[in-house]
């Protein structure tokens, strides 16, 4: 209590000083913001806090409505952090594809240097031989069609468990996100650690608050260079290493496990003998052979990002796949319509892996939501020189903001582009190739995890559209159900969904 009180005024003196020392240097900082691009349209900025007032949560909503104001490449300011926002497929294409090898590097925050090891993961470590050499062992290992064939029949005991438990709550109103949730967390726990897949709830949960967090969760985010910022973020950084040793003590039983679990059998953890990727990090780290030495830490770092990525993104995205069905009753019933055929075609009793590749309308679909729902809403980059983008000068210390979330919704690209239309995707498959469409990304940094997200989301609402008939609970208005994001690292809806299944008789 004594010590609450005297950290709690240590903070205050801290804030007081902290604001004068900003208010004398503020005419100071006046004169040299923005070097490099201050030519760059930009709403006016305020002393200290520049244009933060202007941008609410989440922020792609707000850099969309300030880019219909000031253009598809505009300087923000916010607090100590100088933004650029792109908002147009082709400024976009200059980034992440005519100026790739430049603009590789990710921001960095407090909460990302403290979960993820101090970035020697895969998805935060600067660009280089490291960064090259972690995503080709889990692109090869973990990733590759091949590896994620192999992980169907993972996919398919966890997908007949999630429909099991709708079937038990049929008629009754079911937390459809939650369960689905817990279903693709499955899948990649026992995709990356095999037969010692434990304690899974506690690391969601860690993964949850990483990701929430990882966008930028203290002062020192916003004023990165202010010394006093540090000082008075001492209790998110208290709170983020207590939850980094919590997720430290799983991680290292897991590892622990798999290493004893080797010696004494000789084989691998994997479900059916094989390696897990766990054993592979292993067998590349003991073999002494990596161009980069890999230890403990790097281990724990990598599988927490695949955790954190093969998780929320596919769970997400079913979750807004299901939400615009039941808001668009003809497209799930059309949807329905061919999952059934394709099923009855073969004989059989429920959907098989092999009868995704058929669903053409379902491709559409997800497509579709992937559209309008992006988990990345904004792909943000760190050049590592200066280069001229778009006839702006564009220097080192900044961070470069795609707005996909934007671009996807531009009504000079799409047509319509609030309604949700499948049939808009049906004459072109442009995921990687057309700069208005970014749902993985593009460019040297593009996610790795496409085929193993795909396969996560594709074979889950197939058997969910075809076991059962979906509806919101009774009083529940289709158009009213709120369409709002988290802001976060992914990007999922505000409120959890609610539906009602009922089970379909063929
Ligand atoms: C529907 C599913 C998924 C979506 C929508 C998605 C989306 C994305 C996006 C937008 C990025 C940023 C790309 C960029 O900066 O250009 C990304 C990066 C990444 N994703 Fe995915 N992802 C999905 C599934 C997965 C899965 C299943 C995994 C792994 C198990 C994964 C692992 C990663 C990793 C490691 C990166 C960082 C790559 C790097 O920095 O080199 N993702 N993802």
């Amino acid at each position: 209590m004594v010590s609450d009180v005297v950290e709690w005024s240590l903070t205050a003196t801290c804030a007081v000083v902290f604001a004068l020392v900003i208010f004398f240097y503020a005419k100071k900082w006046k004169k040299s913001e923005g070097v490099g691009v201050d030519l760059l349209p930009s709403p006016k900025k305020l002393p200290i806090i520049g244009n933060l007032h202007l941008v609410s949560d989440p922020p792609f909503r707000s850099f969309r409505d300030l880019s219909q104001q000031y253009g598809p490449i505009m300087h923000l300011k916010l607090g100590g952090v100088d933004a650029v926002v792109v908002s147009s497929p082709e400024i976009a294409k200059e980034i992440l594809k005519d100026n790739d090898p430049v603009y590789t590097n990710r921001p960095e925050s407090i909460a990302l240097k403290i979960f993820w090891y101090n970035y020697i993961n895969i998805a935060f470590s600067p660009y280089g031989g490291y960064w090259k050499q972690m995503r080709k062992i889990c692109t090869l290992e973990l990733l590759s069609p091949k590896s994620v064939r192999s992980f169907g029949s993972i996919r398919k005991d966890e997908v007949s468990r999630l429909v099991d438990s709708v079937r038990l709550s049929a008629g009754e109103t079911i937390n459809l996100t939650q369960k689905v949730f817990s279903m693709t967390s499955s899948v990649t726990c026992r995709a990356a650690f095999g037969k010692v897949c434990r304690d899974k709830d506690s690391l969601i949960k860690l993964v949850k608050q990483g990701l929430d967090m990882g966008a930028g969760s203290s002062i020192a985010d916003t004023f990165p260079s202010s010394v006093i910022a540090h000082a008075l973020s001492w209790r998110t950084k208290r709170r983020l290493m207590k939850m980094r040793r919590k997720l430290d003590v799983i991680l290292d039983g897991i590892i622990r496990e798999h290493e004893t679990n080797r010696k004494d059998s000789g084989r691998g953890n994997g479900e059916f003998g094989n390696e897990d990727l766990v054993d592979v990090l292993l067998r590349v780290m003991e073999s002494g052979e990596l161009e980069f030495p890999i230890g403990y830490d790097n281990i724990k770092a990598v599988l927490f990002d695949m955790f954190a990525g093969g998780t929320e993104t596919s769970s997400s995205t079913i979750d807004w796949a299901m939400t615009e069905l039941v808001r668009n009753p003809q497209v799930m019933a059309k949807a329905q319509a061919e999952i059934r055929q394709v099923v009855k075609e073969r004989g059989g009793d429920g959907v098989e892996e092999e009868d995704v590749q058929k669903l053409k309308y379902l491709r559409l679909v997800i497509m579709e939501t992937l559209r309008l729902h992006p988990q990345g809403s904004i792909l943000a980059r760190v050049p590592r020189e200066a280069r001229r983008i778009s006839g702006y000068n564009i220097p080192v210390n900044v961070i470069v903001v795609v707005n996909v979330w934007a671009i996807h919704r531009d009504p000079k690209h799409w047509l319509d582009p609030e309604s949700f239309k499948p049939e808009r995707f049906a004459n072109e498959d442009i995921i990687g190739s057309d700069f208005r469409y970014l749902p993985f990304g593009n460019g040297k940094r593009m996610c790795p995890g496409i085929t193993f997200g795909w396969a996560s989301v594709a074979l889950p609402l197939a058997q969910l559209l075809y076991n059962f008939n979906w509806e919101l609970p009774a009083g529940v208005d289709a158009q009213a159900l709120n369409m709002l994001e988290t802001s976060g690292l992914t990007t999922s809806r505000i409120q959890n969904l609610f539906l009602v299944a009922t089970h379909y008789q063929p």
